[in-house]
């Protein structure tokens, strides 16, 4: 019990941390214990990590020195920022900079960021074919995490840059399952033309990022990227039209109907798939499958994540 590696899981009560929880405490043979950082110790999900052995830790990424205390005598620590929790590119970067500070001053073996492309490398602020968002980002949730990576190599943290890819839990938890339009049809909307968007079951996030601690120090520096699958909208209609024994159609809007669709982070999501769909090589080269695989044997395909989640699908 005692030579095992602590790994301190931010996010551990949310999709990518509890992936990664979740690995830790199934495979108790596997060298690792997980220490759970929440805001909300006696939450139901934290106390439900408790119950499985995690060992639960008060900390909030605002405030360093509860970082400081959380990442104290661990191995290594998995790190995720909740954009979505409050839209501001500036608090994702304060909140990295603590974790990076807090890594650093425990002298962690090896840290997980769990990060995506800064979009302004390929599309810089002058370039007009997106709206610039916030003065000074294109995909704020993007860009912030991308520029972020820095504040863990400038500190010297042993560092491996996960990119992640689009949660097919989306289609569940985020509005952007199948819709019945005007005519009754049930359909998908995505800006993405024919062009595959990679997506991943959010809970094997958690699951690649075990099998990149399990590998030692090999990822330490490195930028993998993930997917379980990389679909075509009208791939995805009809994997859903498949699993819901109905028909889902893929409707494919530009980018600019996209963000002018009025929810909160509609331009950003805009932008986001625009850059997905116009660097379409570049963003699906950076994910491997065959990588994902071998870090997680039990990545799940699309078809397999909607065989275990299509009872869920909110069919609006
Ligand atoms: N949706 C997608 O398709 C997608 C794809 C790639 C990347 N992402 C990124 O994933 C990130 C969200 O990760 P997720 O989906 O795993 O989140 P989630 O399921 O919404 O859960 C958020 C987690 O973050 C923790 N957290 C948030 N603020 C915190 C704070 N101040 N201090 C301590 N813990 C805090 C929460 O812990 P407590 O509430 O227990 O404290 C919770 O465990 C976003 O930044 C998003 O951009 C999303």
């Amino acid at each position: 019990m005692s030579d095992q590696k602590i790994i301190a899981v931010v996010g551990a009560t949310g999709a990518q941390g509890g992936g990664l929880a979740r690995a830790i405490l199934d495979d108790p043979d596997g060298g690792f214990r997980a220490r759970a950082l929440t805001r909300k110790p006696d939450s139901e999900k934290a106390e439900a990590l408790a119950a499985r052995g995690a060992e639960v830790v008060a900390a909030d990424l605002d405030d360093v020195a509860s970082l400081k205390a959380a990442f104290r005598a661990a191995y290594g620590a998995y790190c995720v920022t909740n954009y979505w929790e409050h839209f501001s590119p500036e608090k994702e970067l304060a909140q990295a900079a603590n974790m990076a500070e807090a890594a650093r001053d425990a002298g962690l073996e090896h840290v997980i960021w769990s990060t995506l492309e800064d979009t302004r490398k390929w599309v810089p602020l002058d370039d007009d074919r997106m709206p610039t968002l916030m003065e000074r980002y294109k995909v704020p949730h993007f860009d912030a995490k991308g520029e972020a990576n820095h504040l863990f190599s400038d500190r010297g943290v042993p560092t491996t840059y996960l990119l992640t890819a689009f949660y097919w839990d989306n289609f569940i938890h985020f509005g952007m399952g199948p819709k019945r339009g005007e005519d009754g049809k049930l359909a998908i909307t995505l800006p993405m033309g024919d062009e595959k968007l990679p997506g991943i079951a959010a809970g094997d996030i958690g699951a690649c990022a075990y099998g990149i601690f399990k590998k030692g120090r090999e990822y330490v520096g490195k930028t993998p990227g993930i997917a379980g699958g990389l679909l075509t909208g009208t791939e995805m209609a009809a994997a859903l039209t498949r699993a819901l024994g109905q028909e889902v159609v893929y409707n494919s809007v530009p980018p600019e109907v996209y963000r002018s669709f009025g929810f909160p982070g509609a331009d950003d999501l805009g932008n986001m798939f625009q850059f997905k769909r116009d660097f379409n090589d570049s963003f699906c080269g950076a994910r491997s499958l065959e990588e994902s695989r071998a870090l997680n044997p039990a990545l799940q395909s699309f078809d397999e994540w909607l065989d275990r989640n299509k009872e869920q699908m909110p069919l609006e």
